[in-house]
């Protein structure tokens, strides 16, 4: 049955909320949530309802949604040349696939908040010694001992303060002039003059300058906003409820309640069960939702999740992101999309073409191989071409840094290279020159 009953902030509390940390004291816990919950919102109603705005473009095909960042974010890795090393790639693939499509591209960062994990257990086992399960930075410590894995509730105030860091120096960087598109541009072309495939990408790089060169030709001037600034939103699994509850408020302009830790929020493919806290948390606030959709999904229960959580079919409130896997996409996507035509329901549709594509090599690490990556988001495409449907946007775990975690690409890293330098403590990520290969990729896709 779909729960009808008032929401509160609270409400999802008299639900079952899974992938919770055991926190040793509630206490303590109790004390953090009320210091979150008089401290300043993280984000702006105004901004999410524009982000809203923009989703609802990507619904009927006016705008296409880049989502991407890191698995999970480390508070030691939150550092200036970090963040401006991942914001330049995801300006750098905006640009080729605003231009490929012909389309805004709404750019949404897997970060400023992307601190909690779901895990496959609860306790990891490393030579008969039993710890908790590192579950992300805001609630233990990766490294394996009592103390770095025992959760700890002050960590969700110190993740508050690395989001705060980090969308501060976003901020500045996105208004700043850093995003200048002739800037950006640049860049784009240092990575064709750099990588081994280059030749092949050259043609459309060279299309953009001179369409970037055109506008100068005409006097349109470089430093009004539209040219010299762009907009980051962010985004992170809602996973720790508790947290979302103490950074959700009311909107003094509209009544109107924002979980405003981010301005989207997704739900984990584990974490979506309709009679759960997770969903019932969610179904209240505003922001634009996230649904994460893996291959075994049930068709009638992905509807009840519409109906709970978009009961007015208003666009721009929900992306379903599929991660059905390479293998699996071709079979299980083209119902689903089926099913949603019919039903009209008003739908970003996004593919994350990472977490199913995951397998871990000899070496042992857990990675995904670039051809995997580009094979699901191909039949994502053709699936949505086939069906009539909208391919709105792609959902990538990549990062600025120069990391071999995943195999593959232009560059060719293989499963023995894998440890030169493999820094994620969650899932594998594409690297600056897999991203920008991606995004040429796509690019070729959408103009063909
Ligand atoms: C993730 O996005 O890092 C994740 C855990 O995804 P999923 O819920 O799709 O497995
Ligand atoms: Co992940």
């Amino acid at each position: 049955m779909v729960n009808q009953k008032e929401w509160t902030k609270t409400s999802w509390r008299n639900f079952e909320a899974l992938q919770q940390p055991n926190w040793p004291s509630e206490k303590e816990v109790h004390k953090v949530l009320e210091n979150l919950s008089i401290l300043p919102p993280l984000v702006f109603a105004g901004e999410i309802r524009s982000l809203k705005d923009m989703l609802a473009k990507a619904v009927i095909g006016d705008a296409f949604l880049l989502q991407g960042g890191d698995c999970s974010e480390n508070f030691s890795q939150i550092t200036a040349p970090k963040i401006r090393e991942t914001l330049k790639v995801m300006l750098q693939m905006a640009i080729v696939l605003t231009y490929a499509g012909g389309k805004p591209v709404i750019k949404v960062g897997r970060i400023a908040g992307q601190f909690a994990k779901p895990r496959s257990s609860d306790t990891e086992t490393i030579n008969g010694t039993t710890y908790p399960s590192y579950r992300g930075d805001m609630v233990n410590h990766a490294e394996f001992s009592e103390k770095a894995r025992t959760p700890n509730p002050k960590l969700m105030l110190q993740g508050y303060n690395m989001a705060a860091s980090t969308l501060n120096l976003l901020r500045a960087f996105t208004r700043g002039g850093f995003a200048a598109l002739d800037r950006v541009q640049a860049w784009n072309q240092e990575f064709v003059v750099q990588s081994p495939m280059g030749r092949s990408y050259n043609r459309l790089a060279k299309q953009i300058d001179q369409a970037i060169r055109f506008m100068n030709t005409i006097g349109i001037p470089t430093d009004t906003p539209q040219v010299h600034q762009t907009q980051l939103y962010t985004s992170h699994e809602a996973l720790l409820l508790g947290y979302e509850e103490a950074l959700t408020r009311i909107d003094s302009t509209s009544g109107d309640w924002y979980d405003c830790s981010a301005h989207m929020l997704w739900i984990g493919e584990r974490t979506r069960q309709v009679d759960g806290a997770h969903v019932e948390f969610l179904r209240g606030v505003l922001n634009p939702l996230g649904v994460k959709v893996g291959p075994d999904y049930d068709l009638d229960n992905i509807k009840r999740l519409i109906d709970v959580l978009n009961p007015e079919n208003e666009p721009g409130r929900l992306t379903l992101i599929t991660r059905l896997g390479m293998k699996n996409v071709e079979k299980v996507l083209p119902p689903l999309l089926r099913e949603a035509k019919k039903e009209g329901y008003n739908i970003v549709w996004s593919c994350d073409p990472m977490h199913a594509n995951t397998y871990t090599a000899e070496s042992g690490h857990k990675t995904r191989n670039f051809n995997d990556i580009l094979a699901e988001i191909t039949c994502f495409f053709e699936a949505h071409w086939s069906e009539g449907t909208i391919p709105g946007g792609v959902h990538f775990e990549m990062t600025g840094d120069n990391v071999t975690e995943c195999t593959g690409g232009a560059r060719n890293i293989i499963d023995e290279e894998l440890h030169n330098n493999y820094l994620t403590s969650c899932d594998p990520r594409l690297n600056a020159e897999q991203s920008l290969e991606v995004a040429f990729q796509i690019a070729d896709m959408i103009r063909s």
